[in-house]
């Protein structure tokens, strides 16, 4: 897939900057944006050239959930018989960072595709929430399980019963974002943020995201455990040694990738 209709996706030296281009739905996620998103992704995820990617969305929303009017004829047996959402966990499974950088509306669908990022930068105006339990249902692409590792339980378990938004202020006060920037910086410094990822060993940087990933998925003792071997295995590249010198010589490194 070369044009897509719902997403622009841009490069930037080593960054691949992805913007969710639905404006009439504020960006809402439906079923085109979903495949052009993991097409691009794998784009991205499969190009040597490329080390970190952004996604972002437009001033007013990142994105305004998973599409209501898509979904709303929709009965169980479609819905679970297709495993409707389930193309998002490939999104999850991304192996180069991939940042959110949100200004505006991150809401049900939104919020749940900025917590599958690696982190969330904000805009002063960013407002999250996962507000499904309005229409209905629940949150269905990880939802509630991101938000409540994200900011705990009390907030979580508030916010998914009440359907209230957070600001950026409260978010990064509760640990769903990284950092807070003004909304006219925000994708400038997410480039730049991204561009210092790029810039950094290629096999570390898989390393150092699968890593942290563990935490969320093992106990603290196989978690070590798995930490040590990843970095074991990093003294077996031609990254590590020139890393090194390249310290002790007082210049930068010069990345092989291997
Ligand atoms: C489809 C949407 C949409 C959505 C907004 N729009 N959100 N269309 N799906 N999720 C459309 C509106 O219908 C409208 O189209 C246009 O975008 C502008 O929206 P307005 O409501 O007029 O804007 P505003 O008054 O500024 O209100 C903004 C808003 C509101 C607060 C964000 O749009 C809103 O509450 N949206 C729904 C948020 C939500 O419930 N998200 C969770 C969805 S469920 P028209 O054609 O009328 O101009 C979900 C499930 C996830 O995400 C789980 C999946 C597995």
């Amino acid at each position: 897939m070369s044009a897509y209709e719902t997403i622009h996706v841009e490069q930037r030296e080593r960054v691949t900057l992805i913007t969710l281009d639905r404006p009439k739905a504020l960006n809402a996620l439906n079923a085109q944006v979903l495949a052009e998103l993991l097409d691009a992704l794998a784009a991205f995820d499969a190009d040597e050239g490329q080390g970190c990617a952004v996604i972002t969305g437009s001033e007013k929303a990142f994105a305004a959930g998973a599409d209501i009017k898509e979904m709303s004829a929709m009965g169980f047996a479609e819905m679970y018989g297709s495993n409707h959402f389930s193309g998002w966990e490939q999104f999850a499974r991304t192996r180069k960072p991939v940042i959110a950088a949100v200004a505006g509306y991150a809401l049900g669908g939104g919020c749940e595709l900025a917590m599958m990022c690696d982190f969330i930068l904000a805009a002063d105006t960013a407002q999250f929430g996962q507000p499904e339990i309005k229409l209905a249902v629940s949150p269905g692409m990880g939802g509630s399980q991101r938000l409540a590792h994200a900011v705990g339980k009390a907030k979580a378990m508030e916010m998914v019963l009440t359907g209230r938004m957070m600001g950026a202020e409260e978010a990064e006060r509760a640990g769903l974002v990284s950092r807070i920037v003004p909304a006219a910086d925000l994708v400038e410094e997410a480039v730049k943020t991204a561009a210092t990822i790029a810039g950094m060993a290629p096999l570390a940087v898989l390393a150092n995201k699968e890593m942290v990933n563990a935490a969320f998925e093992m106990p603290l003792a196989q978690g070590v455990q798995f930490e040590r071997r990843l970095f074991n295995g990093l003294f077996g590249s031609d990254d590590q040694t020139e890393g090194m010198a390249a310290f002790v010589e007082k210049r930068p490194g010069q990345w092989k990738g291997k």
